[in-house]
């Protein structure tokens, strides 16, 4: 399959009051064409700055990228044509309806009033907007109002979609349905570039992935790929009443030969093993000679936050968490 997003050694740095960001650090990547292209991380990772130096909306600092076979840096309004975004925090015309927030985003592009109705039309029924479209956009629900954005986003039939954090902010039901939404613009065709920090939406909408962090690149893959590449089961135990150094007691663990390797995230410790049912009541005879009882213990799969932390050294929902606090 063909590249449709081709970034190279991309760059950005702020600065204010003296003090340098450097928000981008060098990122390359490739998006094939029709992919769905997750970009994960936690808050300030350097998600938007990327998104909106390919979408053209920031000044791309050093480096450059093709989209859709045109320079960002070159040829700005090539690519702007051939886009649709939007944004982390949304933008539509509040006191008008859905439906003349459609027809106006279509006639901005320079579309016919008569195909930009027909237009409208077809995006309200792709985003089940129907019942909707005649309502004013300030009375719709959070998950209402980020259909009508992505629709709008979609008015023009860009061949790339952009979309920073989707699902923010929306519950449980709203958000599969979002994903529902995303996957029919796939199969329509459309490429998907998507920002995110919930690993659940990477793993189940993502085809190929990249993984940010303080601006650089720290993995990238399929999935299923990345989470090979941890090989392995995990065993998370959470010792009881223990006053003792984790760390040490971390590393005590490793010292077995069953355990390839052991990590504490928060008062817990990982164990990374080969086989998890076999090594699970070795590790509970190890525990008990030196009377350590757990608050609990649980063996799981290897998830993308088992990734993100093999790479970091952090979890990904903890560095989400402490920072949104
Ligand atoms: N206009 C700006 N001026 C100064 N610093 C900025 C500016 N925009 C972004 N930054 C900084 O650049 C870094 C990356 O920010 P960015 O918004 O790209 O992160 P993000 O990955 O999108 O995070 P989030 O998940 O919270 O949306 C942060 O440290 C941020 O404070
Ligand atoms: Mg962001």
């Amino acid at each position: 399959m063909e590249n449709i997003i081709e970034v190279r050694d991309l760059q950005k740095e702020f600065s204010r009051r003296r003090k340098t960001v450097r928000a981008v650090q060098g990122i390359s990547l490739n998006v094939k064409q029709g992919e769905i292209f997750g970009f994960l991380g936690p808050n300030g990772a350097g998600k938007t700055t990327t998104m909106r130096m390919l979408t053209t909306l920031l000044p791309i600092g050093r480096g450059d990228a093709l989209v859709a076979g045109f320079s960002v840096k070159r040829q700005p309004r090539k690519v702007r044509r051939r886009i649709g975004y939007v944004s982390q925090l949304g933008g539509s015309d509040l006191p008008a309806t859905g439906r003349e927030n459609l027809i106006l985003a279509g006639r901005l592009y320079g579309i016919s009033r008569n195909d930009a109705e027909k237009k409208a039309d077809e995006l309200i029924e792709l985003f089940d907007l129907g019942e909707l479209q005649e309502r004013k956009v300030k009375t719709y629900s959070g998950g209402q109002k980020r259909r009508l954005e992505i629709a709008l986003a979609m008015i023009h039939r860009p061949e790339i979609l952009f979309l920073d954090e989707p699902t923010t902010g929306l519950d449980l039901q709203n958000r599969t349905h979002l994903w529902d939404q995303i996957r029919k613009l796939k199969r329509l065709g459309t490429t998907v570039f998507l920002t995110t920090h919930y690993l659940e939406e990477a793993d189940e909408l993502a085809d190929h992935l990249s993984i940010m962090d303080h601006g650089k690149m720290i993995a990238e893959g399929t999935p299923g790929s990345l989470k090979r590449q941890i090989q392995a089961d995990i065993i998370i135990i959470k010792p009881q009443d223990y006053q003792a150094d984790r760390s040490q007691l971390a590393e005590s663990l490793s010292g077995s030969d069953t355990i390839n390797h052991a990590k504490v995230n928060g008062d817990s410790i990982y164990l990374y093993v080969e086989n998890g049912t076999q090594t699970l009541p070795r590790i509970f005879t190890w525990l008990e000679k030196r009377h350590i009882s757990l608050e609990s213990v649980s063996l799981s799969q290897p998830s993308l936050d088992d990734v993100f932390l093999k790479y970091t050294g952090r979890s990904l929902r903890d560095t989400g968490r402490e920072q949104i606090q």
